[in-house]
């Protein structure tokens, strides 16, 4: 039996090779283009965006890579079954026809989560109940023994996802979410989620053959997710996933593409990215996150204030996650050092692209710069900008007013 304690079963080799499978990577809300885009890129070419994720059929072994190789998905979930419903009991009947005892045993926990949107039912809580019961009876019914419930680190994650007709439900293939790249040992507060900081670069349009500043980096995971993309290091590299629990995993193949993937690594970066912040704590922290990525010589990290960095080029991209107001500074704060930061841009960065993503939307009123780009995005439940803003000679100019309104 493999170490891990679960006994496989034959699976049709099908499923892995050519077999179409439907999965959803769901991502922050904004990002789905970009997630889209990066799904193609990864050889997945069968996508429909909807909002918040991408559901996309795949064969099985393009799962692990998603997984692997995903900069910007929140997790990998697969698509097991769906039917409309009337009632709670329907909800029941479909979880209970689905053949759970093939895809996990009953030595293994499980949890199971339900999210909706537009369900007319009156209580998710009872749904879960429900779904629980179904699976478990589904257990009893063809194996006798039913799996053991563990809400904080289930072997199997069981979604259901409702809208206002239908119930679909999902095996995660990820485990822990896809942010979690397994590198962050500490953090400073209001760090940016990973995959967010990933997207921020590809809105920008960021390259790894551009020079790349982040000035205020707190734990550093803007330069950290640079550097991951810039030397072809798979985000999940490090790390486990929930698929390695199904009984239809294939060790042998993921160990092929995860060597596969990591054989690609380049040695150095293409080039240089400049991260610093004017809190020793922030850091030291940052420079232990490189550390423990791998990726500690690549990246030129120091303590300064951020209006004392001067470009360490003559075009590149900077990009800055100034605090908002709402944790970490006053607004009164902020009043004060953004038409500082404006200055600092016009003065110094003429030449480069410039990003700002804040929950702060009177940003570029305050720093007297007109945003080429505004681009809406959500970190966790907080509605902000990824403001963008082209450093050319003669943004000296003061703007007066500049009203923002969602694209
Ligand atoms: C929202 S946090 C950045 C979080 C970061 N993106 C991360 O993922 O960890 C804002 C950072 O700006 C830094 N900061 C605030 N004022 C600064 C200044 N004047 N110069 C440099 N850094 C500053 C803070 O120390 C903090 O680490």
């Amino acid at each position: 039996m493999p170490r891990d304690g679960v006994a496989r079963r034959a699976y049709p080799l099908i499923c892995m090779d050519s077999t179409k499978l439907r999965f959803f990577a769901p991502c922050p809300q904004g990002l789905e283009g970009v997630l889209e885009q990066e799904l193609h890129e990864l050889g997945v070419p069968l996508t429909t965006k909807t909002d918040g994720g991408i559901a996309f059929l795949a064969p099985w072994a393009t799962m692990y890579w998603v997984n692997l190789k995903s900069h910007l998905a929140s997790r990998v979930l697969w698509d097991v079954g769906h039917a409309s419903y009337l009632s709670e009991d329907d909800i029941y009947r479909a979880a209970y026809s689905l053949s759970w005892p093939d895809w996990f045993t009953s030595a293994q926990t499980i949890k199971v989560k339900v999210s909706a949107r537009r369900c007319p039912l009156p209580s998710l809580d009872f749904l879960t109940l429900r779904i629980k019961d179904a699976v478990c009876d589904k257990f009893m019914a063809v194996r006798h023994k039913r799996p053991n419930v563990d809400t904080h680190h289930p072997h199997i994650r069981i979604d259901a996802f409702l809208d206002e007709s239908t119930v679909t439900f999902y095996l995660d293939t990820s485990g822990d979410p896809l942010f979690k790249r397994g590198h962050r040992v500490l953090s400073v507060e209001a760090p940016l989620r990973e995959n967010l900081a990933a997207g921020l670069l590809r809105l920008a349009g960021w390259t790894p053959q551009e020079v790349l500043l982040d000035p205020m980096c707190g734990s550093g995971t803007i330069p950290l997710e640079a550097a991951l993309m810039g030397r072809k290091i798979a985000p999940g590299q490090s790390r486990g996933f929930g698929f390695e629990r199904l009984i239809i995993h294939d060790p042998k193949r993921w160990g092929y593409l995860r060597e596969a993937s990591r054989v690609k690594q380049l040695t150095t970066l293409p080039t240089a990215i400049y991260a610093s912040d004017y809190d020793p704590a922030a850091v030291k922290i940052a420079q232990r996150i490189f550390q423990g990525a791998g990726v500690g010589i690549d990246l030129r990290l120091r303590q300064s204030d951020v209006l004392d960095v001067e470009a360490p080029a003559a075009h590149g991209v900077i990009m800055l996650n100034p605090p908002y107001g709402v944790r970490l500074s006053t607004p009164e704060a902020l009043d004060d050092f953004y038409p500082k930061l404006g200055d600092w841009l016009k003065q110094r960065f003429s030449g480069w692209r410039a990003y700002i993503f804040t929950g702060d939307l009177r940003v570029p009123k305050l720093i007297g710069l007109a945003p080429s780009r505004r681009i809406p995005l959500f970190n966790g439940p907080l509605e902000c900008r990824l403001y963008e803003f082209l450093i050319v000679p003669g943004s000296m100019r003061k703007l007066t007013a500049v009203p923002d309104r969602p694209d």
